[in-house]
Order: C-alpha cells, then structure tokens, then sequence
C-alpha cells in the first residue's frame, strides 16, 4: 500500500512565495510517491479575525490556487475541511488527551493571540491540526520550518492514542524542504514571510504578475555593504534572495552568490524578479485557465470523497475509545 501525504493550507489571505516554497512545491512533488490529501483548512481560518462576506469566495481562490501550483486533482484528494465533519469529530476526542501544558508551549498561539486575543479555537488550533492528519492515517506531512511544532504534538497525540487505546495511528513524518522552509519578509529579513503582515511589499504572492514582483523585490531591503555574499548573520536580506533565486534556478546558493559577488543590488535583484516571474509563470497561467464552477463543482464531489474515507478511521477510533459497541 502507497504511504499518505497530508497537508494542509488556511484559505485567507493570499498565497506567496513563502507557502509555495515552503510548501506547496513539495505538495506537487509527494504526489508522485504518494497517495495525496490535501485540504482547504478552513476551520482554521476561523481563529482569527475574517470577513464571512468574503470567505466563500476566499475558500474558491485557495482551491484554484493549490490546483494551479501543480497539485492534479485527479491525482490528489483535495477538499475543504469543513466539508468533512469527521476532522471536528477528531479533534474533540483528541482534546480529551491533549494538556494544556502542551498547549501553553505552542509559539504561534503566542504570536497569535498577541493579535487576535485570546480564545478557545486559536488555543485549541493545534489539536484540530493532528486530527487533521491523524484522520487519513497520514505518514508525511509537507509543511514549512514553523509548523515542526504542531507536528511534534501531533506524534505525542498519535503515541498517547496508541498507547491507551488501540494501535491505530502511524507517527507522521513533517516533510520539510532544505531551502526554503523559512522565506524571509522582503522588508523585514529577520522575520518570516507572512499573510497576516500589515505591509504587502513584505511579500511576493504567488499569483502576483510580473510588474507587480519587479517592483516588489526592487523595493525589498538590503544590507549596508555592497557585497553579495551568503551570510545570514550580516546579510539576512541578501541570503533571503539568495536562497529565492536558488530554488527558481535550481543552482546551489554558494555558486549564486559566487556568480553575483560584485553585482550591484539593484542588478541582483532585478535578476532574482526575473527567475520569481519566469518560475511562477506556469503556476499564473493555469490560475487564469481554471473555471470556478467547475473547480467548485470538483470540490463538492471531493467532499463526498473526504466523508467516505475518513469515515472508516472515524468509526475505529470511537469503538477503541469505547463509543461503539
Ligand atoms: P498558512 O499560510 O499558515 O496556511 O501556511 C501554509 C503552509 O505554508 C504551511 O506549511 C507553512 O508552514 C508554510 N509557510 C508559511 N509561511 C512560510 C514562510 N515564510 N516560509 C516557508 N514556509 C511558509
Ligand atoms: N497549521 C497549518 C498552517 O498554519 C495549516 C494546517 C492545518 C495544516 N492543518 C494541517 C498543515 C494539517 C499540515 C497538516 O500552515
């Protein structure tokens, strides 16, 4: 039997290069070797402000979004979260064994409720995560560097369910790229790129058009100093784009920066927009030839695909905690 891949991706905000680097390019790779799910976490999205006026259209975008990255849906399972009740379900039975201990050591829901307050759903956003990928028995999990520890809770979760109740769960694996699990803020390169960042200079969506990325990276911050040299410490703006460039050619960072030593910085970047437009073309055009009905039609069919495959693990789970004859 293939392994499962699972991941998912919050349906606010727009996609940029950090999600696509990070993670969406090794969601199009894991298809290969993998059987696929992908989900629109949609319920997630919920623990921070958002606009319900918006939302359904917000979902949609994502949907076209991570088909036109690569992800084939007649390959892969992609649906909305909320589609599925079982991922709910899931998460209430694995609140019952999760400690607030735990919880209290999660980063991102300090960061987060720094700006969105304090409450229940963002607290409880990790264990709605495992249940997530615990519910399609899931063994890798491609995500960037900032999720390692949400995976982490989700391996205790899976060996406490194990241990208490029933072997069930295989310990995921979090799948994540070498370079680029960590793009940097093109106005702040020691803070990571980020949807919720106020300033949208700050990041490269994904479906952005190749004016809007020449300028973008044009405007983005550099170092004092003229040289090119691959130095996080010194030069975390240039490494930033070196490590972008890097992962549009395919070439390694040393030889970039060793090719680049003297270019001028407006020079270098105006080449690093140059292989951001050229890599992302591929992924703009397949966005403009997608047809909503019909990418919203393949979404209601993959939610009846999500209930009946989660639907077994769900009816296992609740006979071993006692909940089914
Ligand atoms: P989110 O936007 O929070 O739904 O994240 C979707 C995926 O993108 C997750 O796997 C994140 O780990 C990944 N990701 C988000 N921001 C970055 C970033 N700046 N660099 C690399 N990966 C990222
Ligand atoms: N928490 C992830 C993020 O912010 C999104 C997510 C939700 C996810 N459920 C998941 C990622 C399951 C991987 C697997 O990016």
């Amino acid at each position: 039997m293939m392994e499962v891949a699972f991941s998912g991706i919050q349906p606010t905000g727009d996609i940029h290069l950090g999600n696509y680097l990070g993670a969406l390019r090794n969601w199009v790779r894991l298809q290969e070797s993998f059987d696929a799910v992908y989900c629109i976490v949609d319920l997630h999205a919920l623990t921070i402000p958002y606009d319900p006026e918006t939302f359904a259209t917000e979902r949609l975008e994502a949907a076209k979004a991570v088909i036109a990255a690569g992800i084939d849906p007649d390959r892969s399972l992609l649906y909305y979260q909320s589609d599925v009740p079982a991922h709910a379900e899931l998460g209430w039975l694995l609140g019952t064994m999760t400690s607030l201990g735990a919880l209290n050591r999660m980063t991102q829901f300090k960061d987060k409720s720094d700006q969105a307050g304090e409450f229940l759903g963002l607290y409880a956003y990790p264990v709605l995560m495992a249940a997530d990928i615990l519910l399609y028995r899931a063994n890798a999990v491609p995500v960037g560097e900032d999720q390692t520890q949400h995976l982490e809770l989700t391996r205790d979760l899976a060996e406490r369910f194990n241990q208490r109740y029933q072997e069930i769960f295989p310990l995921p694996e979090a799948i994540i790229p070498e370079r680029g699990a960590r793009v940097m803020s093109l106005k702040n390169p020691t803070s990571k790129m980020s949807k919720s960042d106020p300033s949208e200079a700050s990041r490269v969506l994904m479906l952005d058009g190749p004016d809007t990325i020449v300028k973008k990276m044009g405007k983005a911050v550099t170092d004092s100093g003229t040289e090119i040299r691959y130095d996080w410490l010194e030069k975390p703006g240039i490494s930033n784009l070196l490590e972008i460039l890097s992962l549009f050619t395919d070439r390694s960072v040393d030889s970039l920066a060793d090719e680049h030593a003297g270019t001028q910085y407006g020079v270098f970047k105006k080449t690093v927009a140059d292989a951001v437009v050229e890599g992302l073309e591929p992924v703009r055009s397949r966005y403009a030839e997608l047809d909503d009905v019909e990418v919203a039609n393949l979404m209601v069919r993959n939610a009846d695909r999500g209930r009946e495959r989660a639907a077994p693990l769900q009816d296992e789970v609740m006979r071993a905690m006692g909940l089914r004859p």
